[in-house]
């Protein structure tokens, strides 16, 4: 089938109210220091879900993209929810964002790619649209990962933040939409970057409250290099489905986990800086709703207008890579 098959009709955005600064570290009793966090990742805030959950924050982002073009609950006829962080185990996240948003004829279920999500769950919706059962979709990456985190382990917690993204996409009638897509996943890599407790093999106990098993654990280092390779890798596969070049592109919208691997990728992608979406500072890593939060902000401030080309490029937990090239 010719594509563009599915275009982002409109985008939104669910972001907690608390801001928790470099400097708020101190407060809770972790060893670091704005410097090091600056310098090692480019982090100056992130946004903490107090009181809001992540459906919350999904279906804040979700009718913030439907207003902007009138598109009723009930018009959905799919609900993709990328998340790594969901409000409960069972059921998923999307039949809880369904209930709030009250999409009734919507199918809803969730997309598990982690940092990936957004780009994993958007090539579904296309072969979705594909097949000819979807017109309109609601795609949103979600998350609530201070829940997840260890507060304790200071290697891991300085990075990440709560948010959420959304897009609509429909079935496109001109030329505008995705031009191409590209997505992997190496599974043997899964211990790099996992929970290792609280799962079906070892489940909630006080051991693992103990041990704090059941909190995100993570080798930085290994996984900084994978992130550039794969990333570099999956932004020259999407840019050859395009038929394009890096100098083609108008802005690349990398996932925001580090301003070191967002450079790196850009570079290897042959994209100057200049046009490369960077909110790392303000909302540390959100994982799978990083690309829609970001993908909002530059539909916001012009920063993608008509005719825009944009590349989306992830990494994240599994591993799992993804990239895509969507023509606004
Ligand atoms: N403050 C101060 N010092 C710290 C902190 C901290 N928050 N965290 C670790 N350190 C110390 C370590 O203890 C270590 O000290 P030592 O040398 O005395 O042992 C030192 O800093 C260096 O630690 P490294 O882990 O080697 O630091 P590195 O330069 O690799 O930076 C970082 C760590 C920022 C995590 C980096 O590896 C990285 O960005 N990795 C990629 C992580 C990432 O982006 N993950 C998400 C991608 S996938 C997804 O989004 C789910």
């Amino acid at each position: 089938m010719k594509r563009p098959i599915a275009y982002v009709a409109a985008t939104g955005r669910g972001i907690p109210s608390t801001v928790f600064a470099n400097a708020d570290f101190a407060k809770i009793g972790i060893e670091t220091t704005d410097e090091w966090i600056v310098e090692r990742t480019g982090i100056k805030q992130r946004h903490i879900a107090k009181s809001e959950s992540a459906t919350d924050l999904a279906a804040a982002a979700a009718r913030d993209a439907m207003q902007k073009v009138h598109v009723q609950p009930g018009e959905l006829d799919m609900i993709v929810v990328a998340t790594a962080s969901p409000d409960r185990l069972l059921p998923s996240a999307a039949v809880d964002l369904q209930a709030a948003l009250g999409a009734s004829r919507a199918a809803a279920f969730d997309v598990g790619a982690a940092c990936s999500g957004f780009i994993y769950g958007s090539t579904v919706a296309e072969g979705m649209m594909a097949l000819g059962n979807v017109e309109t979709c609601l795609v949103v990456g979600v998350e609530k990962l201070s829940a997840i985190t260890d507060w304790k382990d200071r290697s891991t917690c300085v990075l990440f933040g709560d948010g959420a993204g959304a897009a609509v996409l429909k079935r496109s009638k001109q030329h505008k939409g995705i031009l191409s897509t590209y997505v992997r996943s190496d599974g043997t890599l899964g211990d790099l970057l996992c929970r290792p407790s609280g799962g079906a093999v070892r489940p909630f106990s006080t051991e693992v409250l103990d041990d704090r098993s059941s909190f995100i654990r993570m080798n930085g280092r290994e996984v900084f290099k994978h992130a550039v390779r794969s990333m570099s890798d999956a932004a020259a596969r999407a840019l050859d489905g395009a038929k394009l070049t890096g100098k083609d592109i108008d802005l690349m919208i990398p996932h925001q986990a580090n301003i070191r691997i967002i450079e790196a990728t850009a570079k290897h992608a042959n994209i100057p800086m200049d046009k490369v979406y960077v909110n790392v500072d303000r909302y540390g890593n959100t994982s799978a709703a990083s690309i829609p939060i970001a993908l909002d902000e530059a539909l916001e401030t012009g920063r993608i207008g008509d005719g825009s080309i944009v590349l989306l490029v992830a990494f994240g937990a599994g591993f799992t890579w993804g990239a895509m090239v969507i023509r606004f």
